[in-house]
């Protein structure tokens, strides 16, 4: 299969826009307990740029949640991998993701957060993907969005394949 892939956002516009994200978490918040936690695999390379664009103390932990058996379709069930491993009671908290899709892992998850007793939640995602929706997700800070298609870089992949890409690609199967 020929896999073919046309730029989305390159990657000084994708710094742009992390940056700008960044100052604004920064002012939304000025003081209190921060803490950001990237879905893995997806955030890390998201999470890395945004973390360093907010210019205050912040803690940074990971949960791995699974949904994709592989290729470009949602199985629809979701697994906790790997949870937060840090206190998160009375913290501000920022689940960082990499794209919002059918918003069904996010919502499931900030649920499971809320539990925790958090003093807020909020969602931060490089991508919002709007066509798909299933379960409404308050995205709080999106970097850019797109009506639908399958996108990559940037840590985002497909099949395990292209997350080192600095900038993010629509791929076209053939
Ligand atoms: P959702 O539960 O449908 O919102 O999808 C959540 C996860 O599916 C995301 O965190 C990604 O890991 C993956 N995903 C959805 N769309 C794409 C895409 O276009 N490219 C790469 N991964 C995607
Ligand atoms: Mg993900």
């Amino acid at each position: 299969m020929t896999v073919k892939k046309k730029l989305l956002f390159d990657s000084d516009a994708i710094a742009a826009r992390v940056k700008e994200l960044g100052l604004r978490i920064s002012a939304d918040f000025p003081e209190g307990d921060l803490l950001l936690v990237g879905i893995l695999k997806g955030s890390f390379i998201f999470l890395a740029d945004l973390s360093r664009a907010i210019g205050r103390a912040c803690q940074i932990d990971f949960a791995r949640l699974s949904s994709y058996g592989g290729g470009t379709e949602t199985s629809g069930v979701i697994n906790v991998v790997m949870d937060i491993g840090i206190p998160v009671k009375d913290k501000n908290v920022i689940l960082v993701d990499d794209i919002v899709d059918t918003g069904l892992t996010l919502h499931m998850y900030r649920e499971r957060v809320a539990q925790m007793k958090p003093r807020s939640i909020r969602i931060a995602a490089l991508i919002n993907k709007t066509s798909r929706r299933e379960k409404e997700v308050q995205l709080d800070y999106f970097g850019f969005e797109i009506e639908s298609g399958f996108v990559v870089g940037y840590g985002l992949d497909w099949d395990e394949r292209f997350r080192n890409l600095p900038s993010i690609y629509a791929i076209e199967q053939e």
